[in-house]
């Protein structure tokens, strides 16, 4: 619904306990993985938001039987597979539809896919995607005229292959591949985000052999068939930080639970740095954090960097709480060449933000953002803007909120469960 918009009344501190769902990240790498087992694969903790149920629908068009077990897990029977030509506008519409790629070529060694197009936070190139499947020996085509894929191979087999761009997309889709190629491939200079770790997991349940995940390299050895299995999906990373920056910037006291506090360090340590005490603890089933801001923040400098880097994800919802901080910070984003469309909005609320060059934007601290009617372009953008409403004084009204819609299950019920004002509100 491009009509609706989440209506804030900005100013509530936050206060509470809130659950993180699963990854959205890994949950659209694990789902179209499943079809390489050709046998039944339950997923649990999957997030309801709208790039899973695309992912459903995407399967289902190939053929493939999806449905959703008792206890709200996700059944993928991929015997039925067959049709290895991923087409439609479902596919075009949503990037990580590129894991069709190493998932179909893996197992069927032909593939037809829709591209995606870049969205709006760069130009999202897939060289680096292609470029591992050559190395495996398939033959690539690129129609740009049609924005068509086309992969085929007569068998995979294991190579050496050296990202030249540290990718989670590209590091995700050649795993995925070669773990039914012939003999072993050995992945360079590959993303080490925690999603990545979740795939290659879920890929060993399936009885691949990857090794080294997390790492800065990560060894596979192929196997002709792979099986199904049953899986849970890690909780979202960038979920718990949005949670954690929305806490801080709201002066409020969050409780943050179903999170992994390794995945937070270089997140918990920015907001430390601005003054917010971030406590980690585990009540006996989940590990938590928690936040708590009693304070205006201090100015910090933040630069986005692979993991265990700042993400570049947080980068959008953290400028939102730096724009009232009591200094000048600066953000530096080395991850996207244009990833700063939510700065304009956030100039409507009176934020004080200047562009030192292409990557670096300057965020002079301001007492408070004012409410303003504001439009998100895409999905952490979305995100940087709940949490400038949340913050702000007066109403906020944040539009083209599908875009939040992707990545963020029930936001407006876990916030108002924190004691925020938010109300999702349609023409
Ligand atoms: C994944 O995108 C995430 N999406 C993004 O999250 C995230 O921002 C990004 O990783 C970085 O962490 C999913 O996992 C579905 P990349 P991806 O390949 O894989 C360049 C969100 O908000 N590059 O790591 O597309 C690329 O242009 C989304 O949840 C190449 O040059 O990102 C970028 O500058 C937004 N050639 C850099 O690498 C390639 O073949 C990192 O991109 C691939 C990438």
């Amino acid at each position: 619904m491009q009509k609706e918009w989440y209506e804030i009344k900005g100013g509530k501190r936050l206060e509470g306990t809130v659950t993180i769902s699963g990854a959205k990240n890994a949950s659209v790498a694990i789902i179209p993985a499943a079809v390489l087992a050709g046998e039944t694969c339950v997923l649990e903790n999957l997030p309801h938001i709208q790039d899973v149920q695309s992912f459903k629908e995407i399967l289902e068009e190939l053929g493939v039987t999806v449905d959703y077990t008792d206890g709200d897990c996700m059944r993928i029977d991929s015997r039925t597979l067959k049709n290895t030509k991923a087409l439609s506008e479902a596919v075009s519409s949503m990037r990580a539809s590129y894991y069709l790629l190493g998932a179909l070529l893996g197992r069927f060694h032909e593939v037809e896919l829709a591209l995606p197009g870049g969205c709006v936070i760069g130009a999202r190139p897939i060289d680096q995607h292609i470029k591992g499947m050559r190395a495996l020996g398939a033959e690539v085509e690129l129609d740009c005229e049609k924005n068509i894929v086309r992969a085929k191979a007569q068998k995979l087999v294991g190579a050496e292959i050296y990202f030249d761009v540290v990718s989670v997309g590209a590091t995700i889709n050649v795993m995925l591949a070669a773990s039914m190629a012939e003999g072993t491939t050995v992945l360079s200079n590959v993303a080490k985000e925690p999603h990545v770790v979740d795939v290659a997991n879920f890929l060993n349940m399936m009885g691949a052999t990857v090794k080294g995940a997390g790492t800065d390299v990560i060894r596979i050895t192929g196997k002709p068939k792979l099986h199904g299995c049953g899986y849970a999906i890690i909780p979202d990373q960038i979920e718990t930080g949005t949670f954690m920056i929305a806490a801080a910037a709201t002066m409020g006291d969050v409780i943050i639970k179903n999170v992994i506090p390794t995945h937070m360090e270089s997140v918990s340590a920015k907001l430390m740095e601005s003054g917010a005490r971030v406590i980690e603890g585990d009540d006996g089933r989940d590990f938590y954090l928690r936040v708590i801001m009693n304070e205006r923040p201090r100015a910090i400098n933040i630069k986005t960097l692979p993991y265990p880097g700042f993400p570049t994800d947080l980068q959008q919802p953290i400028m939102a709480y730096l724009c009232a901080s009591n200094g000048v910070s600066a953000i530096n984003e080395t991850i996207f060449e244009n990833r700063f469309n939510h700065v304009k909005e956030l100039r409507r609320m009176g934020a004080s933000i200047s562009m030192k060059d292409s990557n670096t934007a300057k965020v002079k601290g301001i007492p408070s953002l004012r409410g303003a009617d504001i439009y998100a372009s895409d999905l952490r953008a979305g995100a940087s803007l709940m949490v400038a409403g949340l913050a702000a004084s007066g109403t906020t009204n944040v539009h083209n909120i599908h875009f939040i819609d992707r990545g963020y299950e029930f936001l407006e019920s876990k916030l108002c469960a924190l004691g925020a004002e938010v109300k999702r509100r349609e023409k």
